[in-house]
């Protein structure tokens, strides 16, 4: 190269190479590959053209340096900008295929809940464990003495009929009532003793009120000077944190061979505070237990010296108390599974 015309011409043409193919370039990173054609340091055409320098006389070094160098400058000017407009329109191009359109309806995710019984299974467990209650779990096939003899109802005795009772051979049976359980505690465990003991028991029994299968909270507390005072505190104290803090109990006189005295124990009716109503059938109290005095027999079949202790027992029905506190008012709601009753109750 001898002039700063042909120079100015070469410089022209590379321009106009470089104008001509910034169409074709589409990304970032092709603008950096494309550019080493013209800025590599050893093989970029504009470069090279420094190198041209030393055929240059030396009056005209000083402008074809400035000329190349503008070149150079315009040359990198030319693709940062390039470059930028690309990335923009990369960015541009991400956001718009990461967009989320927030008005789609949402996919619809569904919880379970426990079942009914289960949580008033839970809810009772706190509020006796919270008193200092133990729970004992006992099983459910039970030999006849368990279920019925040490609890004070030997084979002939009458009150073996309040019971219609699934045997699964002389000996063994399917515990029709969760009292079973006091007897293994009190023969493993001396007094103090204060037991909760929840599951299921078996009955031959089928209306609307009753199924083969329900569930039962057996509590049991055997102390030195125990009455049935405590019984009533402690019962009150129940029924308010499981019913509402203005719900009271009363005692109505029973019969159960293991507790002597026996009481049925009525909660003053929750919905109408007693004034009467439907589920009250109008007399404002709502029976939800068995309890009494455990009888001085029991205590003694068990081992545990009936003139230094007293004790008292109670038994709790969880799918009554479930039925009332969330107005089922038939028994087999629950054990159908029918998630539009089931999904109303999440307590
Ligand atoms: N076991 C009785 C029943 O199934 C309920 C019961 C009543 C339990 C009085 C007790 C009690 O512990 O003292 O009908």
């Amino acid at each position: 190269m001898q002039d700063l015309k042909e120079l100015n011409e070469t410089i022209s043409a590379i321009k106009q190479e470089i104008l001509d193919s910034a169409g074709t370039l589409t990304s970032s990173r092709g603008v950096y590959e494309f550019k080493k054609n013209f800025l590599d340091f050893k093989k970029g055409k504009i470069s090279q053209l420094m190198k041209e320098m030393r055929n240059i006389p030396n009056e005209h070094k000083a402008e074809f340096g400035k000329t190349v160098n503008a070149a150079k400058n315009w040359a990198l000017d030319f693709f940062e900008e390039l470059d930028q407009k690309l990335k923009a329109e990369e960015r541009k191009h991400r956001y718009e295929n990461e967009k989320i359109d927030i008005s789609m309806p949402a996919v619809r995710t569904t919880y379970g809940n426990l079942h009914p019984v289960t949580t008033v299974a839970n809810q009772l467990t706190d509020i006796f464990a919270s008193m200092g209650f133990e729970v004992y779990e006992g099983s459910e096939i039970e030999t006849d003495y368990y279920n019925f003899t040490a609890l004070n109802t030997p084979q002939d005795h009458p009150a073996r009929d309040m019971q219609d009772t699934f045997y699964l051979s002389p000996e063994f049976l399917l515990r029709t009532q969760t009292s079973a359980g006091q007897i293994h505690v009190m023969e493993k465990k001396k007094p103090p003793i204060k037991i909760i003991s929840p599951g299921k028991v078996f009955r031959s029994d089928d209306d609307a009120t009753h199924s083969p299968m329900f569930t039962q909270m057996e509590g049991l507390v055997v102390d030195e000077g125990i009455t049935l005072c405590d019984l009533k505190g402690m019962l009150d104290m129940f029924v308010q944190r499981i019913f509402g803090e203005n719900t009271t109990t009363r005692l109505r006189p029973s019969y159960f061979p293991f507790t002597e005295p026996s009481v049925e124990v009525d909660v003053s009716c929750f919905q109408c505070g007693g004034k009467g109503c439907k589920l009250c059938k109008g007399t404002g109290w709502i029976e939800v237990l068995g309890a009494g005095v455990v009888n001085k027999r029991v205590l003694e079949n068990c081992g545990i010296d009936s003139e230094k202790y007293r004790g008292f027992a109670f038994g709790i029905g969880l799918e009554r108390i479930a039925m009332l506190k969330y107005g089922i008012n038939n028994i087999k709601m629950l054990f159908e599974s029918d998630l539009r009753v089931l999904d109303q109750i999440d307590d």
